[in-house]
């Protein structure tokens, strides 16, 4: 009898084994729904187990991403102003004609002084009035065969202008104690007036972004050249900063 038995379940086995590969789902599923109930009741309490924990999980999973998105829609808010602060008008792109000017030399180190100077010029609010006038601080410049010493610029309006850059400066005058490094100015005459919430905000960015990409020593400091080029008006502004040392890097 056994090994009929055996024989018999095999064949059915294998009858089973040819209908799962063979015939199509709506038959497949008629022998399935007949042996469900039993497993069904056996592992009712497990099965709710399982289900309860995967809600559980699967909740945890929403709220988890509910919660970064939130995270990331507030550093969304937050990241721009830090990743690009600096509205940065590159040479090229107001003065077309630039050339190398010998005169200068390359840093070789991470610079510990900015000396901020004023431009005693008008002052302007645009990037088209703002070329006008730096191209004419430029020929005015050339004129008397001098060359401008300005790293940078900053307008009325907030914008960084690139004269000289990061990378090159006028050499130090030997009769000075004080370093020179950077020469920051501030278009406009600060003569009898301060220069504007949005110049000083975005001085601050530009000493950031030069402390940041390592143009400037943590430890730097902030200069004045002298009572003409640093009046006393702005060099009161300035003491918003705290590098601000209330000293002339130009001596004479
Ligand atoms: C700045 O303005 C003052 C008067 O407000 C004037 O005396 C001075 O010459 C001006 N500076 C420059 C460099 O033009
Ligand atoms: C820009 O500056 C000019 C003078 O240089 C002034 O007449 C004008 O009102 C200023 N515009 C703004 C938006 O500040
Ligand atoms: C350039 O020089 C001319 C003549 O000396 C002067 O009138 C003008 O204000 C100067 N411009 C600047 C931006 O310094
Ligand atoms: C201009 O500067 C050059 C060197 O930079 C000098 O050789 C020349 O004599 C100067 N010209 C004038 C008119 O000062």
């Amino acid at each position: 009898m056994q090994p009929l038995y055996s024989v018999e379940h095999e064949t059915r086995h294998n009858t089973n084994h040819a209908e799962e590969e063979n015939v199509e789902r709506p038959e497949e599923n008629t022998p399935l729904l007949h042996r469900f109930p039993q497993v069904v009741t056996e592992r009712t309490p497990l099965t709710m187990f399982i289900v309860s924990l995967l809600l559980i999980i699967l909740s945890a999973g929403v709220i988890i991403g509910i919660y970064l998105l939130v995270i990331q829609n507030d550093s969304e808010n937050v990241l721009p102003p830090v990743e690009n602060p600096l509205q940065l008008v590159s040479r090229s792109q107001w003065d077309p004609s630039n050339e190398e000017q010998s005169a200068l030399r390359s840093f070789p180190y991470r610079l510990r002084a900015v000396t901020v100077v004023h431009t005693g010029t008008n002052q302007c609010n645009s990037t088209e009035t703002c070329t006008k006038l730096l191209l004419e601080v430029k020929s005015n410049a050339t004129a008397a065969n001098s060359t401008v010493g300005y790293n940078f610029l900053i307008s009325s309006n907030g914008q960084t202008y690139e004269y000289l850059g990061w990378l090159k400066c006028i050499p130090q005058s030997t009769k000075t104690t004080t370093p020179t490094g950077l020469l920051l100015a501030f278009i406009g005459n600060f003569t009898e007036t301060p220069p504007n919430t949005r110049q000083l905000e975005t001085a601050k960015k530009f000493f950031a972004a030069s402390e940041s990409q390592q143009y400037l020593h943590p430890s730097y400091r902030l200069f004045g050249k002298n009572v003409n080029d640093t009046p006393p008006i702005l060099g009161q502004s300035l003491k918003i900063f705290p590098q601000w040392s209330n000293e002339f890097s130009d001596k004479k």
